[in-house]
């Protein structure tokens, strides 16, 4: 059974070589080094993150085949499509690749990116769940960020592989992405060993925002982690915003952008309501101070009473009175 394990990683360390060999040396890679580039990924940045590409013409299972790697291993490595007969045919075609590595930085799957627009595939294809391999279990980049947690203290969550690569580049080394938008207890679990802060720098689009919300709601629930949220400008992901505003620019919104998860509820929280309306007015309001009661602060209770109290012009007596009643009901 290790004998086993062993002899799938081994697979998908020569797979990861042959993918980054076509993508780097051969012709057949240039359409997807060219895509790289364009997108800001220099030589050196790819060969830290092992990024390769699979081509038009299938070609993995000939090489192994060729090499009399076992008929089952190639089975199980999810490497593979299986079709009715029996037959393989390799999974990847025409994808730029991302390894993905366990916390020892043993790549155990792949997810593909595609590389020509189509309507009926994803964006993103991923290696099916194989004995090493569970999505729940994995965060992309884990193993580089522990070594940067050291200096910076902290961990950066990002939904994408392309946004964790981006502030690798610029120098943010510590980020990891939960490939997706939706954040696992076992993906908590393994953050919290490593580091007591984590910032969410989700998309900042309104599915990134709400996948924010329910992660600051699941973590509040589950962990003791100090949160903070960081929001690229006018809905961009982190990638978009390195390439549309540059590297001082980005590294700044990481510096003097770090929001407290209510001061990102609090901006969340407009969203479908007029505050012209005074009915959406009472309405928020009321959401507002329901996330302030639990708040173990009252320092930092206060600072958003009187945002309350600048926005709206309510006496801060009143939301006072209503938020020690939600206190009330609380305990
Ligand atoms: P996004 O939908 O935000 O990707 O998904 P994106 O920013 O447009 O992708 P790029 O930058 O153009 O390449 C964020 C992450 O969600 C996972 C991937 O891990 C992706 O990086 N995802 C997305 C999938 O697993 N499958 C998909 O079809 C799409
Ligand atoms: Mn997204
Ligand atoms: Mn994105
Ligand atoms: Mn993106
Ligand atoms: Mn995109």
């Amino acid at each position: 059974k290790d004998q086993q394990q062993a002899d799938l990683l081994s697979l998908y360390a020569d797979s990861a070589k042959m993918y980054q060999h076509i993508l780097v040396n051969t012709e057949l890679g240039e359409p997807a080094l060219d895509y790289l580039h364009q997108h800001g990924l220099d030589d050196q940045t790819i060969a830290t993150f092992g990024i390769g590409y699979a081509p038009k013409n299938r070609l993995l299972l000939d090489f192994f085949k060729e090499h009399d790697v076992d008929y089952q291993l190639l089975r199980q490595s999810g490497l593979f499509i299986e079709n009715q007969e029996g037959a393989l045919r390799d999974r990847f075609v025409d994808r730029v690749l991302f390894p993905i590595k366990d916390a020892s930085g043993r790549v155990i799957a792949f997810s593909g990116r595609i590389l020509t627009k189509s309507s009926d595939e994803p964006k993103y294809l991923n290696s099916p769940e194989t004995k090493l391999f569970n999505k729940r279990n994995v965060l992309f980049n884990f193993d580089i960020a522990r070594k940067a947690v050291r200096q910076r203290k902290s961990i950066v969550l990002f939904e994408g592989f392309m946004d964790v690569i981006a502030a690798y580049r610029a120098g943010i080394q510590n980020g990891v992405a939960s490939m997706g938008t939706s954040l696992t207890n076992e993906q908590i679990y393994m953050l919290e060993r490593v580091t007591d802060q984590l910032y969410i720098a989700y998309d900042s689009d309104l599915p990134g925002q709400k996948a924010t919300d329910r992660a600051l709601k699941l973590l509040a629930g589950n962990s003791r982690l100090n949160l903070g949220v960081i929001q690229m400008p006018d809905g961009m992901d982190p990638d978009e915003y390195l390439r549309h505003a540059g590297q001082e620019k980005f590294v700044q919104v990481f510096a003097d952008g770090k929001q407290t998860p209510t001061a990102f509820e609090m901006q969340f929280l407009r969203h479908g309501l007029n505050l012209q309306n005074t009915q959406d007015q009472l309405t928020y309001i009321g959401t507002v101070l329901k996330q302030l009661a639990p708040l173990g602060s009252n320092v930092e209770r206060d600072l958003y009473l009187n945002q309350l109290v600048a926005e709206f012009g309510i006496a801060k007596d009143d939301l006072k009175q209503q938020l020690q009643s939600l206190i009330g009901q609380q305990s």
